[in-house]
Protein backbone atom coordinates (compact mmCIF):
# COMPACT_ATOMS: atom_id res chain seq x y z
CA UNK A 1 0.00 0.00 0.00
CA UNK A 2 2.74 2.21 1.13
CA UNK A 3 4.88 0.99 -1.95
CA UNK A 4 2.03 2.16 -4.34
CA UNK A 5 1.05 5.53 -2.70
CA UNK A 6 5.24 6.04 -2.76
CA UNK A 7 4.87 5.43 -6.78
CA UNK A 8 1.81 7.86 -7.21
CA UNK A 9 3.15 10.06 -5.81
CA UNK A 10 6.29 10.23 -7.98
CA UNK A 11 4.75 10.10 -11.06
CA UNK A 12 2.68 12.96 -9.86
CA UNK A 13 5.73 15.08 -9.40
CA UNK A 14 7.11 14.33 -12.36
CA UNK A 15 4.37 15.37 -14.00
CA UNK A 16 3.88 18.53 -12.51
CA UNK A 17 7.49 19.16 -12.82
CA UNK A 18 7.54 18.37 -17.21
CA UNK A 19 3.96 20.56 -16.94
CA UNK A 20 5.82 23.46 -15.20
CA UNK A 21 8.77 23.61 -16.92
CA UNK A 22 7.34 23.77 -19.83
CA UNK A 23 7.28 27.27 -20.98
CA UNK A 24 9.65 28.18 -18.20
CA UNK A 25 12.32 30.31 -19.06
CA UNK A 26 16.00 29.90 -18.55
CA UNK A 27 17.96 30.80 -15.15
CA UNK A 28 19.45 34.20 -15.78
CA UNK A 29 23.33 34.29 -16.17
CA UNK A 30 25.04 37.43 -13.87
CA UNK A 31 26.91 39.85 -15.37
CA UNK A 32 29.53 42.28 -14.15
CA UNK A 33 28.12 45.44 -13.83
CA UNK A 34 30.19 48.60 -12.96
CA UNK A 35 27.26 50.15 -11.41
CA UNK A 36 26.50 47.59 -8.86
CA UNK A 37 27.37 47.74 -5.53
CA UNK A 38 26.90 50.64 -2.93
CA UNK A 39 30.06 52.67 -4.37
CA UNK A 40 29.42 51.33 -8.10
CA UNK A 41 29.57 54.32 -10.70
CA UNK A 42 28.20 54.60 -14.08
CA UNK A 43 30.49 54.75 -16.31
CA UNK A 44 30.61 57.77 -19.27
CA UNK A 45 31.86 56.31 -22.54
CA UNK A 46 29.62 52.92 -21.94
CA UNK A 47 26.97 55.41 -21.10
CA UNK A 48 27.25 57.24 -24.51
CA UNK A 49 27.80 53.73 -26.87
CA UNK A 50 24.94 52.90 -25.10
CA UNK A 51 22.65 55.89 -25.92
CA UNK A 52 23.88 55.41 -29.70
CA UNK A 53 22.51 51.78 -29.75
CA UNK A 54 19.51 53.25 -28.18
CA UNK A 55 19.02 55.92 -30.35
CA UNK A 56 20.43 54.18 -33.99
CA UNK A 57 18.62 50.73 -32.93
CA UNK A 58 15.99 50.83 -29.85
CA UNK A 59 14.39 53.77 -30.86
CA UNK A 60 13.00 52.92 -34.04
CA UNK A 61 9.99 50.61 -31.86
CA UNK A 62 10.53 52.05 -28.41
CA UNK A 63 10.36 55.01 -26.39
CA UNK A 64 12.13 57.10 -23.50
CA UNK A 65 9.30 59.14 -22.05
CA UNK A 66 10.27 59.62 -18.73
CA UNK A 67 14.23 61.67 -19.89
CA UNK A 68 14.64 64.83 -21.41
CA UNK A 69 16.94 65.68 -24.16
CA UNK A 70 18.70 67.96 -21.29
CA UNK A 71 18.55 65.11 -18.83
CA UNK A 72 21.22 63.27 -21.52
CA UNK A 73 23.96 65.67 -20.35
CA UNK A 74 23.67 63.57 -17.44
CA UNK A 75 25.93 60.95 -19.78
CA UNK A 76 28.51 63.62 -20.25
CA UNK A 77 27.29 65.34 -23.64
CA UNK A 78 27.54 68.99 -24.34
CA UNK A 79 24.90 71.39 -24.35
CA UNK A 80 24.89 71.98 -28.14
CA UNK A 81 24.97 68.86 -28.91
CA UNK A 82 21.43 67.83 -26.80
CA UNK A 83 20.12 70.99 -28.28
CA UNK A 84 21.35 69.37 -32.07
CA UNK A 85 19.62 66.17 -30.81
CA UNK A 86 16.13 67.56 -29.79
CA UNK A 87 16.04 69.64 -32.45
CA UNK A 88 15.83 66.36 -35.06
CA UNK A 89 12.27 65.84 -34.14
CA UNK A 90 9.08 68.21 -34.13
CA UNK A 91 7.07 68.42 -31.46
CA UNK A 92 3.40 68.80 -30.94
CA UNK A 93 2.23 71.67 -28.81
CA UNK A 94 -0.54 74.34 -28.48
CA UNK A 95 -0.35 77.86 -29.77
CA UNK A 96 -1.52 80.97 -28.14
CA UNK A 97 -4.94 80.41 -29.42
CA UNK A 98 -4.93 77.18 -28.41
CA UNK A 99 -4.29 75.03 -31.76
CA UNK A 100 -2.75 71.94 -31.87
CA UNK A 101 0.55 73.28 -33.83
CA UNK A 102 3.92 71.08 -34.20
CA UNK A 103 7.04 73.48 -32.94
CA UNK A 104 10.74 72.38 -33.20
CA UNK A 105 11.71 70.11 -30.11
CA UNK A 106 13.73 71.67 -27.40
CA UNK A 107 15.73 70.45 -24.83
CA UNK A 108 13.20 70.29 -22.03
CA UNK A 109 11.41 67.98 -24.28
CA UNK A 110 11.05 64.10 -23.75
CA UNK A 111 13.08 61.85 -25.97
CA UNK A 112 11.13 61.49 -29.32
CA UNK A 113 8.24 58.58 -29.20
CA UNK A 114 8.63 56.23 -32.51
CA UNK A 115 4.60 56.32 -32.23
CA UNK A 116 1.82 58.39 -31.62
CA UNK A 117 0.10 56.33 -29.20
CA UNK A 118 -0.63 52.55 -27.86
CA UNK A 119 -2.88 51.73 -30.97
CA UNK A 120 -0.48 52.90 -33.31
CA UNK A 121 2.33 50.83 -31.87
CA UNK A 122 1.02 47.97 -32.04
CA UNK A 123 -0.62 48.28 -35.17
CA UNK A 124 3.10 48.85 -36.73
CA UNK A 125 4.59 45.46 -34.33
CA UNK A 126 1.78 42.76 -35.15
CA UNK A 127 -0.29 43.49 -32.40
CA UNK A 128 2.72 43.27 -29.81
CA UNK A 129 3.42 46.80 -28.02
CA UNK A 130 6.88 47.70 -27.42
CA UNK A 131 7.30 48.88 -24.11
CA UNK A 132 8.43 52.25 -23.05
CA UNK A 133 12.35 51.29 -21.77
CA UNK A 134 12.91 54.22 -19.17
CA UNK A 135 12.29 52.27 -16.23
CA UNK A 136 12.82 48.73 -17.80
CA UNK A 137 15.29 47.29 -16.15
CA UNK A 138 13.36 47.87 -12.99
CA UNK A 139 10.04 47.17 -14.15
CA UNK A 140 11.56 42.96 -14.85
CA UNK A 141 12.77 40.72 -12.50
CA UNK A 142 16.60 40.07 -13.17
CA UNK A 143 16.68 43.96 -14.04
CA UNK A 144 19.68 44.78 -15.92
CA UNK A 145 20.94 41.01 -16.49
CA UNK A 146 17.66 40.02 -17.46
CA UNK A 147 17.65 43.00 -20.23
CA UNK A 148 21.05 41.59 -21.31
CA UNK A 149 19.96 37.83 -21.27
CA UNK A 150 17.12 39.39 -23.51
CA UNK A 151 19.28 40.98 -26.03
CA UNK A 152 21.85 38.38 -26.51
CA UNK A 153 19.11 34.90 -26.01
CA UNK A 154 17.75 34.46 -29.35
CA UNK A 155 18.78 31.43 -30.82
CA UNK A 156 16.65 28.72 -32.81
CA UNK A 157 13.94 26.46 -31.32
CA UNK A 158 14.88 23.55 -30.40
CA UNK A 159 13.03 21.22 -33.29
CA UNK A 160 10.29 19.90 -30.79
CA UNK A 161 9.40 23.37 -30.27
CA UNK A 162 6.91 25.21 -32.76
CA UNK A 163 7.59 28.49 -32.94
CA UNK A 164 4.50 31.32 -34.15
CA UNK A 165 4.56 32.65 -37.06
CA UNK A 166 6.06 36.50 -36.45
CA UNK A 167 7.28 35.24 -33.29
CA UNK A 168 10.96 34.61 -32.25
CA UNK A 169 12.33 31.92 -30.16
CA UNK A 170 14.31 33.57 -26.76
CA UNK A 171 14.81 31.15 -23.76
CA UNK A 172 14.92 34.19 -21.26
CA UNK A 173 10.99 35.69 -22.24
CA UNK A 174 8.57 34.59 -20.58
CA UNK A 175 6.75 32.16 -22.66
CA UNK A 176 10.12 31.89 -24.87
CA UNK A 177 8.62 33.09 -27.81
CA UNK A 178 8.95 37.20 -28.40
CA UNK A 179 7.38 39.53 -31.04
CA UNK A 180 10.44 41.62 -31.06
CA UNK A 181 12.78 40.25 -33.74
CA UNK A 182 17.10 39.91 -32.45
CA UNK A 183 17.02 43.74 -33.06
CA UNK A 184 21.13 43.90 -32.38
CA UNK A 185 23.60 41.93 -35.14
CA UNK A 186 27.83 42.28 -35.25
CA UNK A 187 28.95 45.74 -36.61
CA UNK A 188 25.48 47.41 -36.80
CA UNK A 189 26.43 50.55 -35.28
CA UNK A 190 29.57 52.17 -35.97
CA UNK A 191 31.53 53.51 -32.90
CA UNK A 192 32.79 56.89 -32.62
CA UNK A 193 35.74 55.64 -29.62
CA UNK A 194 36.52 52.85 -32.08
CA UNK A 195 35.14 50.11 -29.57
CA UNK A 196 34.34 46.98 -31.92
CA UNK A 197 30.37 46.57 -32.20
CA UNK A 198 29.44 42.98 -31.13
CA UNK A 199 26.27 42.01 -29.84
CA UNK A 200 27.77 41.10 -26.99
CA UNK A 201 29.38 44.81 -26.53
CA UNK A 202 26.53 46.99 -27.92
CA UNK A 203 24.25 44.49 -25.19
CA UNK A 204 26.50 45.54 -22.63
CA UNK A 205 26.64 49.27 -23.48
CA UNK A 206 22.81 50.09 -24.13
CA UNK A 207 21.78 47.93 -20.42
CA UNK A 208 24.15 50.08 -19.11
CA UNK A 209 22.59 53.26 -20.84
CA UNK A 210 19.14 51.88 -19.62
CA UNK A 211 19.83 51.42 -16.40
CA UNK A 212 20.74 54.65 -16.00
CA UNK A 213 17.63 55.90 -17.89
CA UNK A 214 15.84 54.42 -14.87
CA UNK A 215 18.01 56.22 -12.25
CA UNK A 216 20.14 58.92 -13.43
CA UNK A 217 20.61 60.00 -9.87
CA UNK A 218 21.97 56.74 -8.58
CA UNK A 219 25.70 58.22 -8.09
CA UNK A 220 24.21 60.72 -5.62
CA UNK A 221 22.08 58.75 -4.40
CA UNK A 222 25.29 56.16 -3.52
CA UNK A 223 27.12 59.06 -2.32
CA UNK A 224 24.60 60.43 0.37
CA UNK A 225 24.39 57.08 2.07
CA UNK A 226 28.45 56.71 2.01
CA UNK A 227 28.02 60.32 3.56
CA UNK A 228 25.18 59.35 5.95
CA UNK A 229 27.19 56.84 7.24
CA UNK A 230 30.74 58.15 8.01
CA UNK A 231 28.38 61.40 9.72
CA UNK A 232 26.80 58.54 12.39
CA UNK A 233 30.31 56.54 12.63
CA UNK A 234 31.83 60.26 13.94
CA UNK A 235 28.70 61.21 16.00
CA UNK A 236 28.53 57.33 18.01
CA UNK A 237 32.37 58.51 18.68
CA UNK A 238 31.67 61.57 19.92
CA UNK A 239 28.49 60.64 21.86
CA UNK A 240 30.47 58.12 23.34
CA UNK A 241 33.12 59.82 24.42
CA UNK A 242 31.17 62.68 25.99
CA UNK A 243 29.19 59.70 28.05
CA UNK A 244 32.12 58.71 29.52
CA UNK A 245 33.42 62.05 30.19
CA UNK A 246 29.73 62.75 32.08
CA UNK A 247 29.28 60.04 34.00
CA UNK A 248 33.44 59.45 34.75
CA UNK A 249 32.70 60.73 38.89
CA UNK A 250 29.78 58.16 39.05
CA UNK A 251 30.31 54.54 40.33
C1 LIG B 1 11.44 46.58 -34.90
C2 LIG B 1 10.97 46.98 -33.60
C3 LIG B 1 11.86 46.78 -32.38
C4 LIG B 1 13.17 47.15 -32.22
C5 LIG B 1 14.11 47.82 -33.23
C6 LIG B 1 13.52 46.83 -30.85
N1 LIG B 1 12.43 46.27 -30.23
FE1 LIG B 1 12.33 45.67 -28.28
N2 LIG B 1 10.41 45.05 -28.54
C7 LIG B 1 9.70 45.16 -29.71
C8 LIG B 1 8.39 44.58 -29.50
C9 LIG B 1 7.30 44.49 -30.55
C10 LIG B 1 8.35 44.12 -28.16
C11 LIG B 1 7.19 43.40 -27.46
C12 LIG B 1 7.46 41.92 -27.52
C13 LIG B 1 6.38 41.05 -26.94
O1 LIG B 1 5.63 41.49 -26.07
O2 LIG B 1 6.32 39.87 -27.39
C14 LIG B 1 9.64 44.44 -27.59
C15 LIG B 1 9.99 44.17 -26.29
C16 LIG B 1 11.17 44.56 -25.69
C17 LIG B 1 11.48 44.40 -24.29
C18 LIG B 1 10.56 43.86 -23.22
C19 LIG B 1 10.76 42.40 -22.92
C20 LIG B 1 9.88 41.98 -21.79
O3 LIG B 1 10.37 41.31 -20.87
O4 LIG B 1 8.67 42.30 -21.80
C21 LIG B 1 12.73 44.91 -24.10
C22 LIG B 1 13.53 44.97 -22.80
C23 LIG B 1 13.21 45.38 -25.38
N3 LIG B 1 12.24 45.14 -26.33
C24 LIG B 1 14.45 45.97 -25.58
C25 LIG B 1 14.90 46.42 -26.80
C26 LIG B 1 16.20 47.02 -26.98
C27 LIG B 1 17.22 47.28 -25.87
C28 LIG B 1 16.30 47.32 -28.30
C29 LIG B 1 17.49 47.92 -29.00
C30 LIG B 1 18.73 47.20 -28.91
C31 LIG B 1 15.06 46.91 -28.95
N4 LIG B 1 14.23 46.38 -27.99
C32 LIG B 1 14.76 47.07 -30.30
C33 LIG B 1 10.13 45.73 -30.88
C34 LIG B 1 11.40 46.21 -31.12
Amino acid sequence: MNRKFFAYMTAFIITLTATLAEGDTLPIPKQKWSFEGPTGTFKQDALQRGYQVFKEVCSACHGLNRISYEKLMGIGLSKNTVKALAAEHDQPDLNDEGQPIQRKGIISDKIHSPYANDKAARASNNGALPPDLSLITKARAGGSNYIYALLTGFCAAPADTPVTEGMHYNPYFSGRQIAMAPPLFDGQVTYTDGTKATVDQMAKDVVTFLSWAAEPEMEQRKQMGVKVIFYLLIMSIVLYLSKRKIWKDVK
